[in-house]
């Protein structure tokens, strides 16, 4: 299988001692120090349940051995498979997958063939101004084009729908390429499939138009992971030379996991460190105001 969409619901994961210290000890030292770093419980359980998905991934679909995977970051932050680098098998070497938390979520999109980039957004009231305010200082994030149909519907609600499914759609084609923060995004206009956007089911006729010229190559897989959470898959042609574009499969939806799941190939990399546990404790969940009001940013 050539397409894997997993997600897991960190929003509402309370990890027992035992679960936690297991978690830390599955990943790579580096990338435990940085998530102990977290001031609030509810990004450092986002950023653990990203690390163990990426490494569930390349366990299990790409076959290599919990303990001699070796992820990095490129300059700009994409991880990637830097270890064991004897991959030769064409299956393995022409995977690509990135990595998306926000919200109550972390997600997972891996491609066998294309370059691909995900992005999971929850659909939130502005916290501390209106929602036109909202909008005119994200003006210089969209097209005009784009603000017309963000602001076409009647209701803010749907406004804000709108304006986090176009978000997605154009963080999961900055995280495609991997280009971060540097790119200008007025070069990217997304036209939206006119077929309504439903619970459990995948669209793929949105395009995207790249310095006013239509994409044929790309592909944009929308869902919804429930009401608040809009997810949006790019699918590019491969950056890696040798790969023939694959006959691409009917889009799949997000399978959610376990934790259970997301642990069940997972083998500790380090010794158990109980303060690793005693610091998460102390950290609040999240910032007072995201508490107060679940639906704000
Ligand atoms: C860092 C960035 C890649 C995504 O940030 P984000 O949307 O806050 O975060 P997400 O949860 O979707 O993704 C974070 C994950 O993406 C991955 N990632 C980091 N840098 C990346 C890059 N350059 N390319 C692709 N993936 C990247 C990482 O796995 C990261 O998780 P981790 O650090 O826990 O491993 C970057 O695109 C960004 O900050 N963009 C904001 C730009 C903007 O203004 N967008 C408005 C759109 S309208």
């Amino acid at each position: 299988m050539g397409s894997v969409r997993w997600a897991f619901r960190c929003g509402s994961w309370t990890p027992s001692r035992s679960d936690w210290l297991f978690a830390a000890r599955c990943v790579q030292r580096e990338e435990k120090d940085r998530i102990g770093q977290f001031v609030f419980a509810k990004d450092a359980k986002s950023a653990m349940a990203g690390r163990l998905l990426l490494r569930k991934f390349v366990c299990e679909r790409m076959g290599i051995p919990w303990s001699e995977i070796k992820l990095e970051r490129t300059p700009r932050g994409k991880p990637y498979l830097a270890a064991p680098l004897r991959i030769n098998s064409d299956s393995v070497r022409f995977w690509s997958f990135n990595l998306s938390h926000q919200g109550d979520f972390a997600v997972l999109a891996a491609e066998l063939g294309m370059q691909v980039g995900v992005d999971v957004m929850k659909i939130t009231m502005p916290g501390s101004s209106s929602v036109p305010e909202f909008f005119r200082i994200m003006t210089r994030q969209f097209t005009e084009y784009e603000w017309s149909i963000i602001q076409s519907p009647s209701s803010e609600d749907q406004q804000l729908a709108a304006f986090y499914r176009h978000w997605a759609l154009k963080e999961s084609f900055i995280k495609a390429i991997g280009s971060g923060l540097g790119f200008n995004l007025q070069r990217v206009e997304f036209h939206l499939s006119s077929e309504p956007l439903t619970q459990g089911q995948v669209l793929r006729q949105t395009k995207m138009h790249l310095d006013e010229e239509e994409e044929e190559d790309w592909m944009f897989e929308e869902s919804l992971l429930d009401a608040d959470h809009h997810i949006a898959v790019a699918l590019g042609p491969a950056d890696k030379p040798g790969c023939t574009p694959p006959s691409l499969p009917p889009p799949t939806t997000f399978t959610l996991l376990s934790f259970s799941e997301l642990i069940a190939s997972a083998s500790p990399l380090t010794e158990e460190d109980p303060s690793y546990w005693e610091s998460f404790q102390m950290k609040a969940e999240a910032p007072q105001r995201q508490r107060d009001t679940r639906t704000s940013v």
